[in-house]
């Protein structure tokens, strides 16, 4: 039985994460900023979840809610920081830029942070970050979004190193997914490949366990990679 934070667990990925690792006996710790939703997915799960409403923007709060789930749960095995936000626009508000950028980028360090000192200083454990095929590809109508997932995957580059250097077993999972149907791209145009929340999560979940360094979900995605790596700037700059 694992013990698990889970942060974005009031909808799509990290919700459906959460119900199929309680589902396995793990104990879970929900975090997002719709109380209600937590609520809700707290009485479905049952005994084995816990929650705090948090909005990862705020460090000072999300420390003491991290330790007091941490507290409640008895320990921590894995940090699955899924907490993210997309937008697809020519020219966004800078105050919509800047927030996505402090959510997926500036969040996510801080909680990738918090995790490896208290795996540190524990023996080991877990940090699973929630990135995306957009770490490897700059979008003109997705310039911070698709930044914040290139800066999560070179701050888990750096981290893993770290965790050789240190006594402590921590495995550093970067998870590169595709189009998965959520909230975030129920209204995005022109995807494909697109997997619902349900097959994306149990693939997830089979590819933490193994803690890999880096995989694409769904698997078909590694191709596109392969791709992404080998067509030149000044072509993609066309597309
Ligand atoms: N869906 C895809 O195709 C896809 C592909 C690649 C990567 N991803 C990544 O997967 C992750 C989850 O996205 P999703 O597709 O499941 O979308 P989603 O259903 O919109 O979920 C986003 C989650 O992030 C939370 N969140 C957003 N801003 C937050 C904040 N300031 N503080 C705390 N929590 C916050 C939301 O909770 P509250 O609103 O309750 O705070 C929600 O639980 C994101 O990091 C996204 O970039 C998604």
């Amino acid at each position: 039985m694992k013990k698990i934070i889970i942060t974005g667990a009031t909808s799509g990925i990290g919700k459906e994460l959460a119900l199929q690792y309680a589902s396995k006996g793990n104990k879970v710790g929900l975090l997002g900023r719709r109380t209600e939703r937590l609520e809700e997915l707290k009485e479905e799960i049952g005994e084995r979840a816990y929650f705090r409403t948090l909005d990862v923007t705020d460090h000072e709060l999300a420390e003491k809610m991290y330790t007091e789930l941490i507290d409640e749960m008895g320990g921590l095995d894995m940090m699955i920081l899924n907490a993210g936000m997309g937008r697809i626009q020519m020219m966004p508000p800078w105050r919509a830029e800047s927030k996505l950028i402090e959510v997926n980028a500036l969040a996510f360090a801080h909680g990738c942070h918090f995790a490896f000192d208290y795996f540190k200083k524990h023996g080991g454990g877990q940090v699973v970050g929630m990135s995306s095929m957009a770490a490897l590809l700059a979008h003109h109508r997705a310039a911070a979004y698709t930044a914040s997932k290139h800066f999560l995957s070179n701050y888990m580059i750096g981290f893993r190193q770290k965790a050789k250097r240190v006594e402590a077993d921590i495995t550093l999972t970067e998870i590169r997914a595709g189009y998965i149907l959520t909230e975030m791209t129920e209204r995005a145009k022109g995807m494909f490949w697109v997997s619902d929340v349900g097959k994306a999560a149990a693939q997830m979940i089979r590819g933490i366990e193994k803690k890999k360094n880096i995989f694409y979900v769904t698997k078909r995605w590694r191709l596109l990679a392969w791709v992404a790596k080998c067509v030149p700037e000044f072509i993609w700059n066309r597309i």
